[in-house]
């Protein structure tokens, strides 16, 4: 054991990203849809012994770095037990968490204190109205306040997701960026994926990252081009002299399949195991079976051999059992 899992194409996976409900205390347009959202009942989910357990055969199964997410992750309520428990586990080297924020205010110091390395924060505009709109009812003001306890507790580096909508928060980008001139923070912005229950959110929507590079461009000058690590989701850039970093998620119009590292565990305990494919593997059958540690890291082992190669945007297929919301993005 203890030696990492490559999946059919070669690829190192390494990354977990683990939701930890389907809930959320906000309604983001490109996350959920308006009405109708049927959340998982509790019997569902996997407990915290049950996540724990695949945590860590995960890590005997070589995966390092472990991503909370949702739904929203700090609507668990044992969430600082989670993060201090996760930490623990021999072999995990890297434990962030992607939130709403909507929370951190209070939660930034235990969870730092729990052994939370990072974490990153989604905003999208810096226009309270304009964010109560998209986030269907969220505070800007509650969510920069988590912002700013993030930053001052040292959770870094802090990076800042905006999912880029035509029409709604492209106009805010240049707004957005200009945070990189004041905070070391990186500011990355997201084209929009058509998932289930976002379905209507046309391609039309999207905004690729060229065209908002070029928009960048005309207002400061020409980007520094920082390149791309490997493994990542995004491609860096900075306004020249500025303390913080510009990242472009580019999932639609130039897709990250061929180095990526990563796969999903949802709430209610399947290995899904392409954010953009159906494929799954059922964990929670197994575990709920009695299944060992040992038999659990081979499951794992196995789901990683079946890792499917990528996804078909900005044509192909989509997945359709699980909308983002299911997924943690
Ligand atoms: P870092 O660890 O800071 O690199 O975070 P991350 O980019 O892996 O995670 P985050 O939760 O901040 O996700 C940012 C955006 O990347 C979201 O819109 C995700 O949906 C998208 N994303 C994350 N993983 C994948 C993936 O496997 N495939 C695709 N297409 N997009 C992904
Ligand atoms: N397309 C791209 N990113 C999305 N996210 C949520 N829904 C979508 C979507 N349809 C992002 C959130 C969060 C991350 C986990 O996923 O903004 O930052
Ligand atoms: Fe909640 Fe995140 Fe989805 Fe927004 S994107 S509704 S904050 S889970």
């Amino acid at each position: 054991t203890d030696t990492p899992a490559h999946d059919s194409y070669g690829r190192r996976i390494d990354y977990l990203r683990i939701s930890l409900t389907d809930r959320c205390n906000m309604r983001c347009v490109y996350c959920m849809p308006e009405i109708g959202m049927q959340f998982m009942p509790r019997p569902e989910l996997l407990t915290t012994d049950e996540l724990l357990l695949v945590v860590r055969a995960a890590a005997r199964a070589g995966f390092r770095k472990i991503r909370l997410t949702g739904g929203e992750p700090t609507l668990r309520p044992d969430i600082v037990e989670i993060v201090r428990e996760i930490k623990r586990i021999p072999g995990i080297t890297h434990l962030a968490m992607t939130t709403n924020a909507l929370r951190l205010e209070k939660l930034a110091e235990p969870l730092k204190a729990a052994g939370l390395d990072r974490v990153n924060i989604s905003i999208d505009t810096l226009d309270p109205e304009k964010f109560r709109n998209m986030t269907r009812g969220g505070s800007f003001e509650k969510v920069w306040a988590g912002i700013e306890a993030a930053d001052r507790v040292g959770l870094h580096p802090l990076k800042l997701n905006s999912v880029v909508v035509r029409g709604m928060n492209d106009d805010e980008v240049p707004r957005l960026a200009a945070l990189t001139l004041r905070y070391p923070w990186e500011m990355r912005f997201i084209e929009v994926m058509p998932l289930t229950g976002v379905a209507d959110l046309a391609q039309s929507s999207v905004v690729t990252s060229a065209e908002l590079i070029a928009r960048l461009e005309s207002v400061y000058g020409p980007l520094e081009d920082l390149g791309l690590a490997p493994a990542d989701s995004a491609r860096r850039y900075r306004i020249p002299g500025a303390p913080g970093k510009l990242g472009f998620i580019s999932s639609v119009s130039e897709p990250f399949c061929a180095t990526c590292n990563r796969m999903r565990l949802t709430s209610d305990g399947r290995l899904h195991l392409c954010l953009l494919r159906d494929h799954e593997v059922d964990l929670r059958a197994a575990i709920r079976s009695g299944a060992t540690l040992d038999e659990i890291e081979q499951i794992i082992r196995y789901a990683v051999a079946l890792k499917p190669w990528g996804h078909g945007l900005p044509d192909g297929v989509l997945p359709t059992l699980r909308g983002m919301s299911e997924l943690g993005g």
